[in-house]
């Protein structure tokens, strides 16, 4: 309970404020509304704490975001020394010092053809600007028969309308085809792997497929899209490592533009800063938000090369800036968090820390889950895991979708401290990146708790 407005408020008081009034997103609110509600109330490191005082391991990272734990000193001191000087300025025809030193710590990090930065506030966002940028672009230099852009199945951008044309989720966003302009898809790789070792992977036919249509159709196609390595709504769907590479070069060979969305896999979930550096690939757009602000504030950004950034120049009455912006685009407390979290992200890769988290991680799920007979598949690369659920009678079944297996899963693993949020009967895994060796073994070992408690 909380002193609030002097009254001293109740769990029952938030419960009732939230039943009563919140709608969240991605979710069934009449099953929502009949599970045990939980009110968090505070953060420390990978952990968080409900308002009756319970503490949970927050293992999918508040959604993919938070990096250094919650309520870390140096990220709060950072924002605090900006909300001295000034919480929001535009960025609108204007700067600010904290976006100014942004840009300039940022462009360093990633591939060097890469050179201009557009802020904005959310992966969805960053998504937008780089398919609107890639068609503006085409026309600008001529060929606005180059207008549709190629995705791979299966892959999730965002959720407003031009991400949505470009996800490939019939359950999130088929409901809103009729909306969302055309696009072309090609078929996803096959990669299993778990701590290094790869258990199984097919790139062929997916890149015959590309190759296919890229030689038939590129003469329309302004961009391709993909989050490379993880497709992480899809179920954290591996590509083999190499084959990102070979993507691009077939990008590069027929005049497309390539638009890595790596809202996901950026700053440090895979091991690095960026997957792209990782497999020497230059894309023209680079998609970044979650991580970019370890967990604290919503900010995205969009980099693109000078050579793109060029043909946007001109008078004003030639019209062709790029016309588009969001209000809180640029916000300095969020830029102040990004600066803050770079610098910390820095030292956490090059003290070799990371490397070793990601060992453990891969090395203790492999351990406490790989032989579970309730489990199918495990997957893993960096710090994303994926734990695929069936009965144990028979592995190629599925639970009946009604059952909500992965839901009862993950509300029996409140019980055992655990926050974790599934994807039908996936249990998805993403711990803060600071997690430590006591808490992964924590994490699991009550993980497979849940999954008994559920299914045994
Ligand atoms: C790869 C990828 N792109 C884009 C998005 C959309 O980001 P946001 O939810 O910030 O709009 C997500 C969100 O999960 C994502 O995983």
């Amino acid at each position: 309970m909380v002193i609030f407005e002097e009254t001293l408020v109740t769990d029952t008081d938030f419960n009732k404020w939230d039943h009563d009034h919140s709608w969240h997103p991605f979710t069934q609110m009449e099953e929502y509304l009949q599970c045990p509600q939980i009110q968090v109330d505070r953060g420390e490191g990978c952990w968080l704490w409900d308002i009756d005082g319970n503490r949970y391991l927050d293992t999918n990272a508040s959604i993919w975001t938070n990096v250094h734990g919650h309520n870390d000193k140096d990220i709060n001191e950072a924002i605090k020394n900006q909300l001295d000087k000034v919480a929001h300025s535009t960025y609108l025809g204007l700067s600010h010092t904290a976006g100014s030193e942004l840009a300039h710590r940022l462009i360093p990090l990633a591939p060097s053809n890469l050179n201009r930065v557009f802020f904005s506030d959310n992966g969805s966002n960053a998504v937008e600007i780089a398919l609107k940028l890639s068609f503006q672009y085409w026309q600008l230099v001529g060929q606005p028969e180059k207008k549709y852009a190629v995705s791979m199945e299966g892959g999730y951008h965002g959720d407003t309308f031009g991400a949505m044309s470009v996800s490939k989720n019939e359950t999130f966003h088929g409901r809103f085809n009729n909306w969302c302009f055309p696009s072309f898809s090609f078929q996803a790789p096959n990669c299993i792997e778990v701590n290094g070792k790869v258990i199984n992977e097919n790139s062929s036919e997916s890149l015959k497929a590309l190759e296919t249509l890229l030689k038939k159709e590129s003469a329309n196609i302004a961009c391709l899209i993909m989050e490379p390595w993880i497709q992480g709504a899809a179920g954290m769907k591996l590509q083999p490592k190499g084959f990102l590479k070979k993507v691009a070069d077939l990008c590069n060979v027929h005049n497309v533009h390539l638009i890595l969305d790596e809202v996901f896999v950026g700053f440090g979930r895979t091991g690095n800063f960026f997957v792209c550096n990782e497999e020497n690939v230059e894309p023209d757009f680079l998609c970044l938000a979650k991580g970019l602000t370890a967990g604290y504030i919503p900010m995205a950004a969009t980099l693109t090369s000078e050579k793109i950034y060029q043909k946007f120049l001109g008078t004003f009455e030639s019209f062709r800036a790029f016309f588009h912006g969001h209000t809180f685009t640029g916000n300095p407390l969020a830029c102040a968090v990004a600066l803050k979290n770079i610098e910390k992200l820095e030292h956490l890769i090059d003290h070799g820390h990371l490397s070793e988290t990601i060992y453990q991680f891969g090395s203790l799920l492999e351990k406490f889950s790989g032989k579970h007979p309730n489990v199918r598949e495990i997957r893993q690369r960096g710090l994303a895991a994926a734990i695929d659920l069936c009965p144990d009678k028979n592995k190629n079944e599925n639970f009946p979708v009604s059952d909500r297996i992965g839901l009862k899963v993950c509300i029996e693993a409140r019980k055992q401290g655990l926050l974790m949020r599934p994807l039908c009967d996936t249990l998805l895994i993403v711990p803060p990146l600071i997690i430590n060796e006591e808490e992964m073994k924590y994490l699991f070992s009550n993980c497979v708790k849940a999954i008994d408690g559920v299914l045994k």
